[in-house]
């Protein structure tokens, strides 16, 4: 029997629970949306009267202003939300492991695990429970085996797989209209009934033809799958730019050369200082430790190799701007534009801006840090993070966060574009170039300013992929 979904449980109101189920609540006036997280900050966040949410989004605060209330809740009461629920979605954190067996490559599990046996202890109801978080394959066999385990009589539990495919700061709009959405299901009778309550959920806004249903394993392993063969075109046209910098060639003109072949495509083959983000390391990490587990050593070596390629790029970067800058930046003012891992967003996480400061600090230059929208706590606390026993008082001495770009280019040496916010385009560079010791050096690692225009207002300029120092 097909369940008719009215009530929907959302456990984890982060980057991925937040905005998806803010969505469905949007597109599904007639569903009950809660999302709930163990974070009493974060909930407060989502459920402040001027709507300062935990996450920077563009469009989400429009759509939380549309439903919140009417039917989509934040809560910290997690019991009473599962209780109430007939679908309960776990978007709870997977972490790279720090301690223990696969530590730095598998997924830390504790979270899912931790809300899997919450369910099962408190649901006195059955209940479909989406696994929604990007996990390694078969943890929905693992999240299965927990709760018959530990189910009460008469209350059954269906498992589904339904990886999120949105990527941060377009949230949103992918939401809207995704490209896919990917259930994966046992192929039981059961199993095929829940995976058609969850399918009609999303069919009040997603032509049926781009709802996909797969076996789980399927669908857990399509997640990393997507982002290993994202990530791997990034770390390709990479490398493809080490070369370009090499022989004088231009990274833009070769992608756009070979994304012209239909086969291939043009989106995604921006060369950059290095792909980062909560998922591509995470993910490729995940693939290396699960094909090393069985027995596949070929494989986990051609995944790490996109990694590493990731690592080589950022270590590349800062290279070449020590070298340009006469071999040493030691007491040399620089300044970073952009600490968020990419544009419109605020997350930070593996942010190539944090490997790039790592770097510069530790050949002792002085840091002036700009981003529009990273909290300035964020930011040191990543950097508490890198810098072996650092703290935020011992790095504001050689660190400083500007509260604009042009405060932040004043009387520096350098200025490095570590993300391709808009307004780098457009800051007034004249001014920035007046402001500035000389030579002044800009480092564009985002191939995002228009090189020709910043030299000619007389910066030296270098750019990922382009072999103007020849
Ligand atoms: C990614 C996937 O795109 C998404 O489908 C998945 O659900 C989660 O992981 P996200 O990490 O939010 O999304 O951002 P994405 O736009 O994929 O960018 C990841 C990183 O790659 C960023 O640091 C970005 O700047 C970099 N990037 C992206 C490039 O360097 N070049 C490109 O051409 C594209
Ligand atoms: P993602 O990017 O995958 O969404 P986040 O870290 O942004 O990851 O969000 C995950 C959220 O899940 C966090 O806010 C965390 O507090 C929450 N969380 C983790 N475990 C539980 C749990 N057992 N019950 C409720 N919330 C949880």
């Amino acid at each position: 029997m097909v369940v008719n979904v009215t009530k929907i449980c959302c456990i984890g109101a982060g980057y991925v629970g937040g905005p998806t189920c803010a969505v469905i609540a949007l597109k599904c006036p007639q569903i009950q949306v809660t999302i709930v997280d163990l974070n009493k900050a974060r909930i407060d966040a989502w459920n402040s009267p001027d709507f300062q949410l935990p996450i920077y989004e563009p469009g989400l605060e429009d759509v939380v202003r549309k439903a919140r209330g009417r039917n989509l809740f934040f809560s910290t009461d997690v019991d009473k939300a599962i209780q109430e629920a007939d679908l309960i979605f776990v978007s709870v954190n997977t972490p790279t492991k720090k301690a223990g067996v696969g530590a730095g490559f598998a997924a830390d599990l504790n979270y899912v695990e931790l809300a899997t046996r919450q369910i099962a202890r408190v649901a006195n109801s059955s209940k479909i429970v989406v696994e929604k978080s990007t996990v390694p394959c078969r943890t929905a066999e693992s999240m299965r085996t927990i709760l018959e385990a530990n189910s009460k009589p008469n209350v059954r539990f269906d498992i589904l797989s339904n990886p999120e495919f949105l990527a941060e700061g377009t949230a949103i709009n992918d939401l809207f209209a995704p490209d896919r959405v990917l259930i994966g299901s046992l192929q039981s009778a059961e199993g095929k009934a829940a995976c058609a309550a969850l399918t009609n959920v999303y069919a009040n806004w997603v032509p049926k033809e781009r709802i996909l249903n797969v076996g789980l394993w399927s669908s857990e392993l399509s997640k990393l799958a997507a982002n290993a063969m994202l990530a791997q075109r990034i770390s390709s046209i990479n490398a493809l730019s080490a070369i370009c910098e090499a022989t004088g060639a231009n990274i833009d003109e070769v992608a756009n050369a070979v994304g012209y072949d239909s086969r291939v495509g043009p989106k995604f083959l921006k060369a950059s200082v290095g792909f980062g983000g909560s998922c591509f390391q995470k993910d490729i990490l995940n693939l290396v430790y699960l094909s090393e587990s069985l027995h596949l050593p070929e494989v986990a070596a051609y995944w790490r190799q996109v990694v590493d390629m990731n690592e080589y790029q950022k270590r590349r970067f800062s290279q070449t701007v020590v070298d340009t800058l006469f071999n040493t930046i030691t007491g040399k003012r620089i300044a970073v534009l952009g600490f968020a891992f990419k544009a419109d967003t605020g997350d930070t996480r593996e942010s190539a801006a944090i490997t790039l400061i790592k770097n510069f600090h530790s050949e002792r230059a002085l840091i002036n840090v700009y981003d529009p929208k990273v909290e300035h706590a964020q930011i040191w606390q990543d950097l508490t993070e890198v810098v072996p026993g650092s703290t935020a008082e011992s790095l504001k001495k050689t660190i400083t966060i500007s509260p604009s770009a042009l405060e932040a280019c004043k009387n520096v040496e350098a200025v490095i574009i570590a993300t391709e916010w808009s307004e780098f385009k457009t800051i007034d560079w004249q001014k920035v170039y007046d402001g500035m010791n000389k030579p002044a050096f800009v480092f564009d690692g985002r191939l995002l300013v228009d090189a020709e225009k910043l030299r000619k207002i007389g910066f030296k300029v270098t750019t990922i992929g382009r072999g103007e120092r020849l």
